[in-house]
């Protein structure tokens, strides 16, 4: 099959003073992997093979436990008298656009899920919900600002208030400042791509670690969302910027951009870098939370790169050249484009696909739609700079 990835003209492309930059520069999120025509579904039979029998375990556990748990979305008995597996819960961040809302409505018309719209916009996330025909029942909205760490206690607070089982986690949320010249913050003072993307969504999943670790659903999953803009071994992650995350002095300086830098590498502040830079922490963390806790927990870790969906609102900091371009680029030129209901399809299926609960996998989708393990670059799959990055954010976080 022919590789796809290919970039935009150098009219597109954002040129910042006193730095070198290519012509195709912040274009990132068009290629595709250079092996991901040539790549099937190769897990490994017996790993199924084990997972079934341990998830078969599992479903005979929580038949026997289902009436126990608080929850207005569980199916307790059929008119026979038999349990039915109750209804799962997934976290969505930031489902109030793009691919959290497509997931959240691919879940939703399953009649499986229950959907905690886990959005900074109240009003906006139930417009969403609303605008692609959710039924109301099978979704919850609740305030959460991953550029908060107080606002992200809050969340786990009131989320276990809600008395709701927690099954899969998702870590979606992001935004994204190509054209920035001056970094913004967080309210903590972290440089904002990071400290949304990577920081706030670090605190959130390891708060709720021991609620998913709690849950009795025969697959638990934490899915934090990944992209190719974050792996130089692709070509649109040889895109400059590219990413990397250098020695991480700045992120030990705590990206305040005062004493420290603002970007993880101690360098010039640089919008695209930044996020592809949180991108790269947010697949070396899946990977950190396999390392760490699969075992244990049983917890499937997960990310993917849902494919390049040019349409989402995390272009909207772009030049309007670049937003009204970029589509149709993707569409007629590379044709990488994914729509958000696609994307949407993929993303639910690393929730709920019994074939995708293999754990410490970044999944990606061919040509035909079909999922398939990828491989991460050199630096997203570095499992030492993995464990430096998972210490200094717990210290920025106060975990440590
Ligand atoms: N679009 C692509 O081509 C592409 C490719 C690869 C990976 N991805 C990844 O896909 C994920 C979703 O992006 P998208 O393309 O769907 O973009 P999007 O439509 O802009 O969605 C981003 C979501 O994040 C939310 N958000 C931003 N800051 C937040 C905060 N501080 N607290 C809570 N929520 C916050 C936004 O909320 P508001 O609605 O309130 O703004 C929005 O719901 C991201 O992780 C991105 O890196 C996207």
């Amino acid at each position: 099959m022919a590789l796809q990835a290919s970039f935009l003209p150098s009219a597109l492309s954002v040129h910042k003073e006193g730095k070198s930059s290519s012509g195709v520069k912040d274009t990132a999120f068009l290629g595709i992997s250079l092996s991901d025509h040539h790549k099937s579904d190769f897990s490994s039979a017996s790993l199924r093979t084990k997972q079934r029998s341990f998830e078969q375990k599992k479903l005979s556990i929580t038949r026997a436990q289902t009436t126990a748990v608080a929850s207005p979305s569980i199916n307790r008995a059929t008119s026979e008298g038999k349990k039915t597996l109750r209804k799962g819960t997934v976290v969505i961040t930031g489902a109030s656009s793009g691919l959290g809302l497509a997931t959240a409505k691919a879940l939703a018309d399953t009649g499986k899920w229950h959907i905690v719209m886990a959005c900074r916009d109240f009003l906006k996330a139930e417009r969403a919900a609303k605008s692609v025909g959710m039924a109301k029942d099978s979704y919850t909205v609740m305030h959460l600002d991953l550029a908060s760490l107080d606002s992200v206690r809050q969340f786990v607070h009131n989320f276990r208030r809600s008395d709701m089982p927690l099954d899969v986690l998702v870590c979606n949320a992001a935004v994204y400042f190509p054209t920035a010249r001056e970094p913004t913050f967080t309210a903590d003072g972290f440089e904002l791509s990071v400290g949304t993307n990577h920081l706030g969504h670090f605190l959130l999943a390891r708060l709720l670690l021991d609620d998913l670790n709690k849950s009795d659903y025969p697959s638990k999953r934490l899915v934090i969302v990944g992209s190719i803009t974050g792996n130089t071994n692709t070509l649109a992650g040889n895109v400059p910027p590219k990413a990397n995350l250098g020695d991480l002095r700045g992120l030990a300086g705590g990206l305040t951009g005062l004493n420290s830098s603002a970007m993880i590498d101690g360098k010039d502040f640089d919008g695209a870098k930044a996020y592809k830079d949180s991108k790269v922490c947010n697949m070396l963390m899946m990977q950190e939370f396999h390392r760490r806790y699969h075992e244990e927990t049983g917890i499937s870790f997960t990310s993917l790169y849902p494919g390049c969906i040019a349409t989402t609102g995390l272009f909207r900091e772009h030049i309007p050249l670049f937003r009204l371009l970029f589509p149709p680029f993707q569409k007629f030129v590379t044709k990488g484009f994914v729509s958000e209901a696609e994307s949407g399809k993929r993303l639910a299926q690393v929730v709920s696909d019994p074939s995708l609960t293999k754990s410490g996998v970044y999944w990606s989708w061919n040509k035909d739609s079909a999922s398939f393990e990828n491989q991460l670059s050199e630096e997203a799959s570095d499992a030492e700079k993995a464990r430096k990055v998972w210490e200094i954010s717990e210290k920025l976080v106060g975990l440590a």
